[in-house]
């Protein structure tokens, strides 16, 4: 059995005083719930010592939304995986599109900063996702199989513990749009043959895929109830407690429903 994991990717927003409200405001609304998952933010990384003080004791854990791919040394601007450990973060996004997009990352890149989020034993969010062109093309599946492909095999020591996908397709990042629970379904069902190809069965039929793209508590639920869904990559919806804690309350309906 799957644990859903619902984790809140703030992006460039919510500097320490403002996140640190937020984590109040969501650590409040799930405090002495008994929860059938994980929840987890991932804030802006000046954020996360004020974020970590204000959900202490609560059922939240801390994420970042990035790592550098050193270990350490002449590498202006970066935060290395070792930092992010010693602040108490256990959850490193990687690959994100906006990474791939904005900043050119690569899959040589997700690698190196996959093996080093494992290296100190915290947990990595790998993220992969079609544009609308690919998928208007009819070449969503191969696509996906490649950024898989290209990272997966790879990996030093991933497992269904330490690693977990996010499939974000980005024409749903941000649109309001969000895949249908066919697209959904299928798209988790086909990343998870991949990854069982890659990695084993066991591992694959262990490990958490993410849905993220204009997930809300609206179709939460219905998402997070699909068979290969095991929660959710929020965006714009983890911004606010309510409509965060609200996917929460979905994923944790469709959790018990199961
Ligand atoms: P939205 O929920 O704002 O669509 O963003 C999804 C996302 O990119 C999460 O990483």
């Amino acid at each position: 059995m799957r644990r859903y994991l619902v984790a809140g990717n703030w992006k460039l927003n919510l500097g320490p005083r403002a996140g640190r409200d937020l984590a109040a405001a969501v650590g409040e609304r799930l405090r002495g719930r008994t929860l059938h998952g994980d929840v987890v933010v991932c804030p802006p990384f000046v954020s996360i010592p004020a974020v970590s003080e204000a959900a202490q004791g609560d059922p939240v854990m801390l994420g970042a939304q990035n790592c550098a791919d050193q270990a350490a040394g002449a590498y202006t601007g970066e935060v290395s995986a070792a930092m992010l450990k010693e602040v108490g973060v256990q959850y490193v996004i990687i690959g994100h599109s906006e990474r791939r997009e904005y900043y050119g990352e690569t899959d040589d890149q997700f690698v190196r900063k996959i093996d080093l989020v494992h290296a100190q034993g915290m947990k990595a969010i790998f993220c992969f996702g079609e544009v609308l062109e690919d998928r208007k093309a009819g070449r969503a599946e191969a696509v996906v199989q490649a950024q898989l492909e290209g990272v997966l095999p790879r990996l030093e020591s991933a497992n269904a513990y330490n690693l977990v996908l996010a499939y974000e397709p980005v024409w749903a990042i941000g649109t309001g749009e969000t895949a249908t629970p066919e697209i959904a379904q299928q798209m988790h069902a086909h990343s998870r043959k991949i990854t069982a190809d890659l990695l084993g069965a066991d591992t694959a039929a262990n490990l958490r895929i993410l849905y993220g793209g204009s997930c809300k508590p609206g179709n939460a639920r219905e998402l997070i109830g699909l068979p290969d869904v095991d929660g959710g990559l929020i965006g714009g919806a983890s911004l606010k407690a309510e409509d965060f804690v609200g996917i929460v309350d979905g994923a944790e309906t469709a959790a018990t429903d199961r």
